[in-house]
């Protein structure tokens, strides 16, 4: 096993290097067999070892699960090695999940190991690169399932198999592009039960140790309590009216600003806040991107309509608000390009277009799922209805993921098929100045107060309901942790 994991190392590192030097072509695939073996030999899993964005590119986050409360990472770059204290969390099993702050660091290789206790992580090995030009894969509902369509026996491995394979997909096509993944941007239900071991599962493949993760808490994923423990983000907010078990947290990479929401949450205030606060903190960012789990405009599931009226009601005002440049999003495991939306409609139609400049509003983009593809096809024999304000789509079950080229001036979208490698739909955004073609008001603005007020009488009356869930599986949280409401119970 240890000759296996060396060989990968190598091989990561290889076509890390191959990439620099511009090259191309190199495989990295894994047999179902040796993921098996790694997967089932590999005592080192359960720590599941994450690599979690910080405030930009210089800033990494790295996690980790451990009996001990105390431990560090030892980080080696070419002028030495540094070990950095982490912070710790106690999970609701009772041990710890450990993060370490990689702060101020340089263009260039870094290897690191996790220590606590009498536990030493393998080497795993990251770079990191100052600019603008960057490459985001952008993924969704990898649906990581300990029991996946009931079955008795744990699927964990088997579904983080083919997240891994999702990965090197992913990363063999930059590859071939001449580029690095420099970003992981998943818009949620990364898990299914929301349970440990799917989080386990998840950060399984080797790219969750040297590439950042950007998560964000879809349904599924706040069926338990352990996302909560799971996760260290940067720049989280901690408003009020929260959910209990995550909330919004913004970074950049290089012009790029990432706003990662939780949409679980309907308190728009918190939301609205957040948003300014970030927007104002980041005025240089050209490209601002959020991130949230609930599909607004692709449509394809008629029973949602009302969900997503009133969804649509509470978010786009923010997103026209403060000029959100794309939203990337899931839930409906269908994917979908909308047209250029402001003020809830269509302001300008991207059908049968593959590029757009400066448009005056928001485009929102859901893509498939890896784990839990939807059939094109309803229970009556008709096809799943599209949006009427989407632009592009593709209907079929393939598990899919997408390239976001980010440059000074333009953001290359390219979406391909896991296993067939097509590169199915594109969408180049360009932008000529700052702002692009945004525009800043919404008649629906004075509205907001009155959003505002129903959305947060909503999100206690759901939270309620959370927090019973979570004592019902036997969970010890309190009301004074974050469970918003707080206020309203004394
Ligand atoms: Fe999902
Ligand atoms: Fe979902």
């Amino acid at each position: 096993m240890k000759i296996l994991k060396k060989s990968l190392s190598i091989l990561l590192v290889l076509t890390m290097l191959l990439s620099c030097l511009g090259s191309a072509s190199a495989a990295n695939v894994m047999t179902k067999e040796q993921w098996d073996k790694y997967w089932s030999d590999t005592d080192e899993i359960s720590a599941a070892v994450t690599m979690f964005p910080g405030d930009n590119e210089t800033e990494r986050y790295v996690a980790w699960y451990s009996d001990n409360a105390e431990g560090y990472v030892e980080l080696t770059s070419t002028k030495g090695t540094e070990k950095i204290d982490a912070q710790a969390k106690q999970t609701a099993q009772g041990d710890y999940r450990l993060c370490a702050v990689l702060k101020e660091l340089e263009e260039g290789e870094y290897t690191y190991k996790c220590v606590s206790g009498d536990f030493t992580s393998d080497s795993y090995t990251f770079s990191v690169e100052a600019g603008n030009d960057f490459t985001a894969l952008f993924v969704t509902d990898i649906h990581v399932s300990q029991d996946k369509n009931d079955s008795p026996v744990d699927t964990s491995g088997e579904t983080a198999f083919r997240y891994n394979q999702t990965l090197e997909a992913a990363y063999n096509k930059a590859l071939n592009q001449g580029n690095t993944l420099d970003l992981i941007v998943s818009a949620g239900d990364q898990a299914s039960g929301g349970y440990r071991k799917e989080f386990v599962g998840l950060s399984s493949p080797s790219y969750m140790k040297s590439i950042p993760f950007a998560i964000s808490v879809g349904n599924h994923d706040r069926k338990s309590v352990d996302y909560k423990y799971y996760t260290f983000l940067p720049n989280e907010t901690d408003n009020t009216f929260r959910s209990y078990i995550g909330t919004d947290y913004y970074f950049t990479q290089g012009n790029a600003l990432f706003l990662v929401y939780d949409s679980n949450n309907s308190s728009m205030h918190g939301h609205y806040d957040f948003t300014k606060e970030a927007v104002e903190a980041n005025p240089d960012a050209k490209w601002i991107i959020a991130v949230m789990h609930h599909d607004l405009y692709g449509g394809r599931e008629p029973e949602l309509d009302t969900e997503n009226a009133l969804l649509k009601l509470l978010w786009t005002p923010i997103f026209d608000k403060f000029g959100i440049d794309l939203c990337l999003y899931g839930h409906s495991h269908f994917h979908t390009i909308s047209n250029v939306i402001h003020n809830n409609k269509t302001v300008e139609s991207l059908v049968d277009r593959d590029s757009v400049t400066d448009p005056k509003g928001t485009i929102y983009m859901a893509t498939g799922s890896i784990n839990n593809t939807a059939d094109p096809t309803r229970e009556d024999g008709s096809e799943h209805p599209l949006g009427e304000n989407a632009a592009h789509s593709y209907l079929a079950e393939d598990a899919m993921y997408s390239l976001l080229q980010f440059s000074d001036d333009s953001l290359a979208i390219k979406c391909y098929t896991v296993d067939g490698d097509e590169e199915f739909d594109s969408l180049t955004i360009t932008k000529t100045t700052q702002e692009g073609g945004h525009k800043y008001s919404s008649s629906k603005f004075f509205l907001l107060p009155l959003i505002f007020f129903v959305s947060r009488i909503v999100n206690v009356i759901n939270n309620i309901d959370m927090y019973e869930r979570y004592v019902d599986q036997g969970y010890d949280v309190s009301l004074g942790e974050g469970l918003v409401g707080t206020k309203l119970f004394g």
